[in-house]
């Protein structure tokens, strides 16, 4: 056959359409990384994202890492490696997840590219077509988008002032046993300093939950990215400590050490262990060798701990600011909640305002927030809140931002 080659002659569009996997259809832009494109004019102040400070990245203590891998490892650090993860990483990791409360040995944490990876990982792991996952609602966004791509569906329980209102379980449960005709496959929790809702779990609903998922017989995941960022109270012990037989526990370095090095991990009884290895050998081969190494030697330094200690002066610090700035600056019959730790702050405006539509208005000022009714799966409340970010902005900056919102609120409710 001859091919016609004559590159002037008209070539005809393919409508993609029809060679598109059925489950792309469920694959949704995340709002906050189209939120962020919008919010990166340089004038525009942005409580959108979920960005640790980069005035605080620990980039002399990194530069010498990469420096120190380079000399003393050498080519093995731009290697090709163990799925599973480079072994002095998954060690240290396990020594220090242990002391916190993760049943955690080499044997079961597997290393991903950032915690994310791990909510992909999962949905290719359990979810088939239609399964049914339990969660809160607000929820943390990033999940529901990994798991809207293997076509999930999501039963949710409200959360109060203390997260997860654990007691409503079982009659999510009941209710995706009833439109799926087969069990939930598992619940999602986010125990600590909740993204987006800042609340955090107490010890009796951790115990309640491990009980509730023990009698309903479901797997737990427990995403807990903040953990670490706590700025008062004690730590409380995770509730993988509890039922370490049915939890996969996902923890990060994103908010720790910096979100560019792409590392996250997977705690998961053993026996699950080959699985995720499976699915991730199909995905990335392995998590990134050089930025596994330069972790592992700022841990092995013992520069971490420190890190995390100057981390939670500077962002208690910007809670504050925030906490403050709310209290003199938006009008009456708005509310936030106060997070012991992490990110992010949870606000309500009072009706009329409508937090997806006053988001037009809140650019105009030049001010990025996200928008609440993205954080539930069903799309079915969060239209009077909205999710703040307190970590990146400087406090001065902290203080402008909320007092435009506040100012372009009032002007919204006295119309
Ligand atoms: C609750 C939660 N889980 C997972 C992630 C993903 O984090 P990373 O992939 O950077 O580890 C985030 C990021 O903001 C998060 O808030």
């Amino acid at each position: 056959m001859e091919l016609n080659m004559d590159l002037n002659r008209t070539i005809p569009q393919l409508d993609w359409g029809p060679y598109l996997a059925e489950r792309t259809q469920g694959m949704t832009s995340s709002a906050i990384r189209e939120l962020l494109k919008l919010t990166q004019q340089p004038d525009i102040i942005s409580f959108a994202g979920g960005l640790p400070a980069p005035d605080f990245f620990p980039l002399r203590e990194i530069e010498e890492a990469c420096k120190y891998v380079i000399r003393e490892q050498g080519p093995t650090a731009l290697q090709y490696s163990a799925t599973e993860g480079y072994g002095p990483l998954k060690e240290y990791l396990s020594t220090a997840m242990h002391k916190y409360g993760v049943p955690a040995k080499p044997v079961n944490v597997l290393l991903t590219n950032g915690s994310q990876q791990a909510l992909d990982l999962i949905g290719k792991v359990f979810i088939n077509p239609g399964d049914f996952v339990l969660t809160g609602r607000p929820t943390y966004l990033g999940a529901i988008q990994a798991w809207n791509a293997y076509q999930a569906r999501f039963h949710t329980v409200n959360l109060d002032d203390d997260g997860m209102v654990v007691d409503e379980i079982e009659h999510a449960y009941e209710k995706a046993v009833a439109d799926s005709g087969r069990p939930p496959k598992f619940i999602y929790v986010l125990p600590n300093f909740h993204n987006p809702a800042g609340t955090t779990l107490p010890l009796e609903r951790r115990q309640q939950l491990a009980e509730i998922a023990v009698k309903l017989n479901l797997p737990v995941v427990e995403d807990d990215p903040y953990g670490q960022l706590r700025y008062e109270g004690e730590d409380i012990p995770p509730i993988c400590t509890f039922i370490p037989e049915r939890t996969i526990y996902l923890g990060t370095f994103s908010k720790t050490l910096t979100p560019g090095l792409r590392i996250g991990w997977i705690v998961c009884p053993e026996v699950l262990m080959q699985r995720f290895v499976q699915a991730k050998q199909g995905s990335d081969l392995h998590t990134g060798t050089f930025a596994q190494h330069v972790a592992a030697d700022i841990c092995q330094r013992g520069l971490l701990k420190p890190h995390v200690k100057k981390l939670c002066q500077v962002y208690k610090e910007r809670r504050d600011t925030m906490l403050e700035a709310l209290t003199e600056f938006w009008p009456a019959g708005s509310s936030w909640a106060h997070p012991d730790g992490g990110l992010f702050l949870w606000a309500r405006v009072p009706e009329p305002v409508n937090t997806l539509e006053f988001f037009t208005e809140a650019v105009q000022e030049k001010v990025a927030y996200v928008p609440g009714i993205n954080f539930y799966p069903n799309r079915d409340g969060g239209n009077q809140a909205m999710r703040l970010n307190f970590s990146y902005c400087p406090p001065d900056v902290i203080v402008e931002g909320i007092r435009r919102l506040g100012v372009a609120l009032k002007k919204k409710i006295d119309v």
